[in-house]
């Protein structure tokens, strides 16, 4: 069987699934309350046992696994106490932003690495692996890019860009999200690509050739693809999930330097809709292309959790720990990294408050640096995975 007619077929299984999931959607909700709340709440005996002393790293590194974490510069400069926990839980650093176009390139011609450089020489002082973020996203231009970058000189200023960067820290990166987010089903293609600039200017070839580029210029980096909304069973996650297999298919039958897939992993605690065989039959989909997994931007949204610490604390984890045993079931994922490790600083502060505006709670280590039952949650989920 091809894998073109498996993907039909069970697209047709997810589109007639993705119905029912659909009509039950509001009954789920309500059954949501009274069924999986309850399972989070209950598992307080299990989430409040301390697994040891062994850092996350540490208990990665036993299973074959790296784990690490993003963080911005600044958090690393100011917060002494915050670099030294860092570095104690972390074999791997991703830059938040130092490395986007609009940190990189304040004008069209200049190329600025002082923060990012900062924090490679902070992962190299640590011994840690440096992971980049990211070459091609619609999520972060600069502001001269919409003036300056059109149809004629499109392939200039990408091709120009990713060599340069690629260039600047080849043979010191452990994998570079090359190209992050293209899949937007809901803009109507039948390819699931994203309507942004580059798609505009260069059409969909253009995914093909920041890959190219970049393995040109870091041989040896591993070449990442990184998407978001592919963790749950929801029809528009469903659709992305097939539309991200089929845009790694074509980049594969054409011989492009793809290597692994990033799922961002952003969680959220209160999502009924996680459908353990859809993600295990996902993930062993991707890997039977001969593609690797990083789990790239882990972190668990609180934002309709009760307000209480103790419980939203072990909803939180219970989510978190859930999703990670399934993923980490699967031996083609080689790394976790999570977005931040403490929640002194995280982006959700401001991409997912609160409505009550309490301090969010997404991430292993409290905003004192203290380790929390998520932290337990995400060891555990190590100390159980199977050995690479
Ligand atoms: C976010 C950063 O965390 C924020 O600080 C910034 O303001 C916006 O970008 N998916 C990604 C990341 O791939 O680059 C985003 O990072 C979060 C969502």
């Amino acid at each position: 069987m091809s894998n073109e007619k498996f993907l039909t077929r069970r697209h047709i299984l997810w589109l007639s699934l993705a119905t029912l999931t659909g009509i039950n959607a509001c009954t789920k909700d309500r059954l949501w309350e009274t069924t999986t709340k309850n399972k989070m709440l209950n598992s307080l005996a299990r989430n409040s046992k301390i697994v040891g002393k062994l850092s996350l790293k540490e208990r990665a590194a036993a299973k074959g696994l790296i784990y690490g974490a993003a963080c911005e510069s600044y958090e690393l400069s100011e917060n002494k106490e915050f670099a030294t926990y860092f570095a104690q839980e972390c074999a791997i650093l991703v830059p938040e932003n130092e490395l986007k176009w609009a940190a990189l390139r304040p004008t069209p011609d200049k190329f600025d690495f002082d923060k990012s450089d900062q924090l490679l020489k902070y992962a190299q002082t640590h011994k840690m692996l440096f992971r980049g973020h990211t070459f091609v996203w619609h999520g972060s231009f600069p502001k001269w890019f919409q003036e300056k970058v059109n149809s004629k000189n499109a392939e200039k200023f990408l091709t120009e860009h990713i060599a340069t960067v690629a260039s600047h820290y080849a043979g010191r990166i452990h994998s570079w999200d090359v190209v992050n987010e293209a899949i937007e089903t809901k803009h109507g293609r039948t390819d699931g690509l994203r309507n942004t600039p580059w798609l505009k200017f260069l059409g969909s070839q253009y995914i093909e050739l920041a890959f190219r580029v970049a393995a040109e210029a870091d041989p040896k980096a591993l070449l990442v693809y990184n998407d978001y909304n592919l963790e749950y069973d929801y029809s528009d996650s469903n659709a992305k999930k097939l539309a991200v297999l089929k845009l790694l298919e074509r980049l594969k039958s054409k011989g492009t330097p793809v290597h692994a897939l990033g799922i961002q992993s952003h969680l959220i605690a209160s999502q009924p809709h996680f459908n353990t065989k859809k993600l295990r039959i996902f993930l062993s989909d991707v890997a039977s292309l001969g593609l690797k997994i990083l789990i790239t931007e882990l972190d668990v949204r609180d934002y309709k959790l009760p307000a209480d610490i103790t419980q939203r604390d072990r909803m939180v984890a219970a989510a978190c720990e859930e999703y990670l045993s399934v993923v980490l079931d699967e031996k083609a994922v080689i790394a976790v990294l999570s977005w931040g490790l403490s929640d002194r600083y995280t982006w959700l502060k401001n991409f997912a408050p609160r409505p009550d505006k309490l301090p969010v709670r997404p991430l292993p280590l409290d905003s004192n640096f203290q380790r929390k039952l998520t932290w337990n949650a995400i060891a555990r989920a190590f100390d159980n995975a199977p050995k690479r």
